[in-house]
């Protein structure tokens, strides 16, 4: 089951080449690709330049860490190569803000700016260490934003450090009991922040547990976690410190949020890795709390468990058992966040019932505001998010970019079928839905559990057939609301033209247009592949980064930045909804639901005529496919 859903998720991964072979509409894409922009590399230099100086109290600890990197260079391994490879392709992608480009461009305003700034404010000598020091008490990384702002600093100049923090690191801490969604809120969040180009990994002690030597050598059921066990403790403790010099390492090596993911129940172990923390200046800390007081959101994470990697083999009724007796475990122990961490004036969020409630405590830093208003806005509502691009276009059949042309006769096909195709699809959503919630309670009967729908077998007397249950559940799921979003382009509209107003929430969104792509609007890309060959490489080489030329002209972190938004939407909004939309911003949308990475989010292939169906799971999101075809009029699963 388990590997039937990893299959489910996978993503479908093809570049750009393979659309070429297998597209089978008229839409020209470039040739060949190579990835540039490999973070790998990116974080060797950057381990390689910063190092650590200055120890001081945790809250001040974004203003002193220093930095030798010379400029503030845009995310990416191009960004920090020498300005004179960069000067050798600058004038050839006039306009644009290609790595390159702003390599150059910025080593040239940096340059002037930092001249400038020498001449004003270049202290006597005697005042130079008073000045420094006030000044790296007024700035702070605070507002960083990849790729989208530059910090400006001046760089070293005589006998003078211009060194500060360019980037903010932030460690979460997670706290709270088991079966209390860590493990959900941490698997989403890091998916959001990497989607933002904030490199974050998530580091779970429980993981190493499961492997660990000295843990194997106990038996890891309910007494492995009593609290006054004082051994059992001491290992625990060991394995969260050691998961968290790895977090700590993997940060200063470059990377950017690292969530240290345990119960970290008591102030004892909070104090132990803030302690060892507070050894890492350059590092902000946010403690993420998640409580949950809701009974059957409870119970149903409890027997979520029993699937989990601890229990999978064992008899349900007895592993739910040997399960709650953990959690009573860590209750008798457990000290929720609050009075110890506001003394030390640590950053702290508690997060009550899935987000229904929160408690902020000195958020201070624009990342962690970022991550608390992302948890914010979830819920656990099971819908079906359908998206698809636009039906095919004029542009499409001449193989142009860009642009706002109408569609064509296929396309108009296209849209009749979305309409019936999305109707079908809602209910037989419904339908599916409402039997496996009426088998699931009949197989917890079956193993001796109570039913979960909040009413005991003895309480109810339901005289209706399975059947009967499950019709009346489906009728009452398929008369929820439905949404649908499009861009504020003509192909977009028109190709939810068929969706009647009376029957679905629709609206036309401009956060949804295809990227911008500047001076190169209405061309194809042979034309600017002839015309502008460099330009044409330089965006092969790095797609993310790569900002067309011209008024308006975007990249694709640029198109990220204006879908934030979107997806905070997505995620606060408990219907199912349907996104008719273009390549690149579906191609984001899809990177952020399915987990592409950002190497290859710009080149999959997500070709028109194609509809994925995303459903949001607390392990991940299933996906399915679909193909028109054209020839029948109707869709099929691919
Ligand atoms: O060709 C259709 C289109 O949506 C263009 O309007 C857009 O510029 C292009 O696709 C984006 O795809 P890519 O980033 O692969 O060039």
């Amino acid at each position: 089951m388990v590997e039937e859903r990893r299959r489910k998720t996978l993503p479908f991964i093809k570049t750009d080449q393979e659309i070429e072979q297998d597209e089978h509409h008229r839409i020209e894409e470039p040739p060949s690709i190579s990835y540039h922009n490999d973070r790998g590399n990116q974080h060797q230099q950057r381990n390689s330049q910063s190092h650590s100086k200055h120890h001081h109290h945790h809250r001040h600890r974004q203003h002193h860490r220093p930095s030798h990197r010379p400029l503030a260079l845009p995310h990416s391994p191009e960004s920090l190569e020498p300005t004179g490879a960069a000067d050798s392709v600058g004038s050839l992608t006039a306009g644009t803000d290609s790595p390159q480009q702003l390599n150059s461009d910025e080593s040239d305003s940096n340059r002037a700016t930092a001249e400038a700034m020498a001449a004003r404010f270049h202290p006597p000598s005697h005042l130079r260490d008073e000045a420094e020091t006030l000044k790296s008490h007024r700035h702070s990384v605070g507002f960083d934003v990849p790729g989208a702002v530059h910090t400006i600093i001046t760089p070293n100049r005589m006998g003078v450090k211009a060194d500060r923090p360019l980037d903010s690191k932030l460690a979460v801490i997670m706290v709270g009991l088991p079966a209390r969604g860590k493990s959900y809120i941490v698997k989403k969040l890091r998916r959001y922040l990497n989607w933002l180009q904030y490199e974050t990994r998530v580091f779970n002690v429980g993981n190493l547990r499961r492997v660990n030597e000295a843990s194997q050598q106990h038996d890891q059921s309910a007494n492995f976690f009593d609290p006054d066990n004082t051994d059992m403790k001491r290992i625990r403790d060991d394995l969260a410190i050691q998961v968290l010099d790895q977090m700590i390492d993997w940060l200063k090596q470059g990377g950017r949020v690292g969530v240290h993911d345990a119960t970290n129940s008591t102030v004892e172990r909070r104090k132990l890795l803030i302690d060892r923390l507070r050894k890492e200046p350059e590092i902000k800390v946010l403690i993420l709390e998640s409580v949950c007081t809701d009974k059957m959101v409870l119970e149903r994470n409890f027997r979520l468990k029993l699937f989990g990697p601890d229990y999978k083999d064992r008899d349900p009724a007895e592993a739910l058992l040997d399960f709650k007796s953990r959690v009573d475990n860590y209750e008798r122990a457990y000290e929720s966040v609050g009075d110890w961490e506001e003394e030390q004036d640590i950053q702290f969020c508690k997060l009550i019932n899935v987000g229904k409630k929160v408690i902020a405590h000195n958020i201070s830093g624009y990342l962690s505001g970022q991550c608390i208003f992302y948890l914010m806005n979830f819920n656990l509502a099971e819908r079906q998010i359908f998206i698809t691009r636009h039906g095919e276009s004029m542009d499409n059949v001449t193989g142009r970019i860009g642009g706002d042309a109408p569609l064509s006769e296929k396309g108009r096909k296209y849209a009749r079928a979305l309409e019936r195709f999305v109707s079908q699809q809602r209910a037989s959503f419904a339908y599916d839905l409402a039997s496996r919630k009426v088998k699931e309670e009949d197989d917890w009967r079956s193993y001796g559990l109570e039913p979960l729908d909040g009413k005991k077998e003895s309480e109810t007397i339901d005289t209706r057939t399975t059947q009967e249950k499950i019709d009346a559940k489906a009728k009452e799921l398929s008369s929820g609301q439905f949404t649908v979003w499009t861009s504020m382009l003509k192909r977009s509209m028109a190709t939810a033209a068929n969706f009647d107003p009376d029957v679905y929430d629709i609206k036309h969104i401009r956060f949804l247009n295809e990227i911008n792509s500047g001076m190169r609007e209405g061309m194809s890309y042979e034309e600017i592949q002839r015309f502008y060959p460099e330009e044409f490489h330089t965006r092969q080489s790095n797609k993310l980064y790569y900002r067309y030329p011209g008024m308006g002209g975007e990249s694709y972190i640029d198109v990220i930045h204006r879908l934030q938004s979107m997806i905070i939407e997505l995620e606060r909004m408990t219907q199912s909804c349907l996104i008719v939309t273009h390549r690149v911003v579906m191609r984001i949308i899809l990177g952020y639901m399915l987990d592409w990475s950002q190497k290859e989010m710009p080149h999959m292939l997500v070709p028109i005529h194609t509809v994925y169906e995303l459903r949001p799971k607390p392990y991940g999101t299933e996906l399915k496919k679909w193909q028109y075809i054209e020839s029948v009029d109707s869709f099929v699963e691919f």
